[in-house]
């Protein structure tokens, strides 16, 4: 019998996916060759089928990249008959290059495009958001908390990736800023009785949040 271990889980939930389109795949590539961190097809599946699940047709996305996670709950907005997805990164090549994917995707009209501080953008931007998924450098997650769950509506669905963080939260003499925030965040969502959360072990973690 083989055994399970967590990367053949990682490469089975991936071989379930269905397959990606040429831009996807594209997408896919560069990050593979310039090793930038996007959430990767099983991660996005998930991400877009919590979007078709909820209906939802409002998105906010903190820490956006190039778009490819953004394609994901672009698609199911789309499909959801939906509004808007707000792409957010504070870098303007990145902004460019996710207007490029997006577009060719089919999903401009779909997308407003905010190159700053994704906590800050957020505050300004009027909600309540039907799903909201954080994706920030990680010290930043537990200050971002409590304007999410005010900008997030009632039924609402927060997701909040790198969980796991490459394995560091496992490891109880890890004392990195990071890993720190992480276990920060992680506790205070989980003792919170505003949401019902769980983690999810697909690639680096994805806390799924329901706001009751
Ligand atoms: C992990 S990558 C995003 C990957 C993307 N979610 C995907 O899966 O395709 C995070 C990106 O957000 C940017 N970023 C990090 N913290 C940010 C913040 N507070 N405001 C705006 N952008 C941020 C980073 O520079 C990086 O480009």
């Amino acid at each position: 019998m083989a055994k399970i271990s967590y990367d053949n889980v990682q490469d089975y939930l991936i071989s379930l996916v269905p397959p990606r389109d040429s831009e996807m795949q594209a997408m896919e590539k560069y990050a593979a060759r310039t090793k930038f961190p996007i959430i990767g097809p099983a991660a996005g599946y998930v991400c877009y089928q919590i979007a078709r699940m909820i209906g939802a047709r409002s998105v906010f996305e903190l820490g956006s990249g190039y778009g490819y996670s953004t394609a994901w709950f672009a698609r199911a907005v789309k499909e959801n008959n939906g509004e808007v997805v707000h792409h957010v990164v504070w870098d303007e090549k990145l902004s460019t290059m996710a207007r490029g994917h997006l577009s060719r995707l089919g999903f401009e009209p779909l997308i407003q495009y905010h190159v700053a501080e994704a906590v800050a953008t957020l505050r300004q931007t009027p909600g309540p958001f039907d799903l909201i998924f954080n994706d920030i450098d990680k010290e930043g997650y537990p200050e971002s908390l409590p304007l999410i769950k005010e900008k997030l509506r009632r039924g609402g669905v927060l997701i909040i990736d790198n969980m796991l963080w490459h394995g560091q939260i496992l490891d109880s003499k890890d004392r990195e800023k990071t890993t720190a925030a992480i276990r920060k965040f992680t506790k205070t969502i989980t003792t919170d009785p505003d949401w019902i959360v769980s983690l999810a072990p697909v690639r680096d973690g994805m806390i799924i949040a329901y706001k009751k």
